[in-house]
């Protein structure tokens, strides 16, 4: 897979996408990121990107100018199967949906900007809008690296035991069960004694309830409404 994301702020992706399983992933060459800098599509001296909003509201609003000449820079390359901008307008990110984007070859991601991007981009050239949540960001980068990590672990090969990604949360509607690690006994607080039984049908059988009853208890919406994370 190949991920382009479009940034006016490039470093504040830098650490989120250089370490742990990411950087496994890019190493082995199951991902390649490639961050555009807006600023160097902006224009004259200054690399100007953004201008004030037509309507009188206050606040700049990033110019269709270098947006275009960044994302057709792009397309002109290679195909693309989504190129989508970060929005709290946008489809809410649910497992379902990142299951979907792991599958794709190459990706766009344009990052919001606080006061907006020209409309016009976002009618022609955006093809998808996705939020991480009900919140506002004070910009998109934050959350390109959210949809980036939640699904380039997606992609077979990048987790060391392919099961892992399979055992997350959501990947089966439910919550994860929870998980402990020697010692068995800490200060009194104990694990579980099923999980040390060494019977794999009744470890099974135990985590497969504790799954239910923490989704029941935690996060009763997902049982009503499966289809969130399908
Ligand atoms: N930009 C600002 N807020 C956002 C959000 N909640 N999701 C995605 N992009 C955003």
């Amino acid at each position: 897979m190949r991920i382009d994301i479009i940034s006016a702020v490039p470093d504040l992706l830098e650490s989120p996408l250089s370490h742990s399983i990411i950087k496994r992933a890019r190493d082995k060459g199951l991902v390649e990121i490639h961050v555009v800098n807006l600023h160097d599509y902006g224009k004259g001296n200054y690399k100007q990107i953004d201008d004030y909003g037509f309507g009188g509201d206050a606040g700049m609003v990033i110019k269709p100018e270098p947006l275009y000449k960044a994302i057709t820079d792009l397309t002109s390359q290679r195909d693309y199967d989504h190129v989508i901008y970060t929005s709290p307008d946008g489809e809410v990110l649910s497992q379902g949906l990142c299951n979907s984007l792991s599958t794709a070859r190459n990706i766009i991601i344009l990052c919001g900007h606080y006061k907006g991007i020209d409309h016009r981009i976002r009618e022609h050239l955006i093809t998808k809008e996705i939020s991480i949540g009900s919140y506002v960001l004070s910009g998109g980068e934050l959350a390109a690296a959210v949809i980036c990590d939640s699904i380039i672990r997606l992609i077979p090969g990048v987790l060391t035991d392919e099961t892992s990604a399979l055992s997350d949360s959501f990947q089966d509607g439910l919550l994860a069960p929870p998980v402990y690690t020697r010692p068995a006994d800490f200060m009194g607080w104990k694990v579980p004694e099923v999980l040390l039984s060494g019977n794999p049908r009744l470890i099974q059988q135990w985590q497969e309830a504790q799954a239910v009853e923490r989704t029941r208890r935690l996060r009763p919406d997902l049982l009503e409404d499966p289809e969130d994370i399908k």
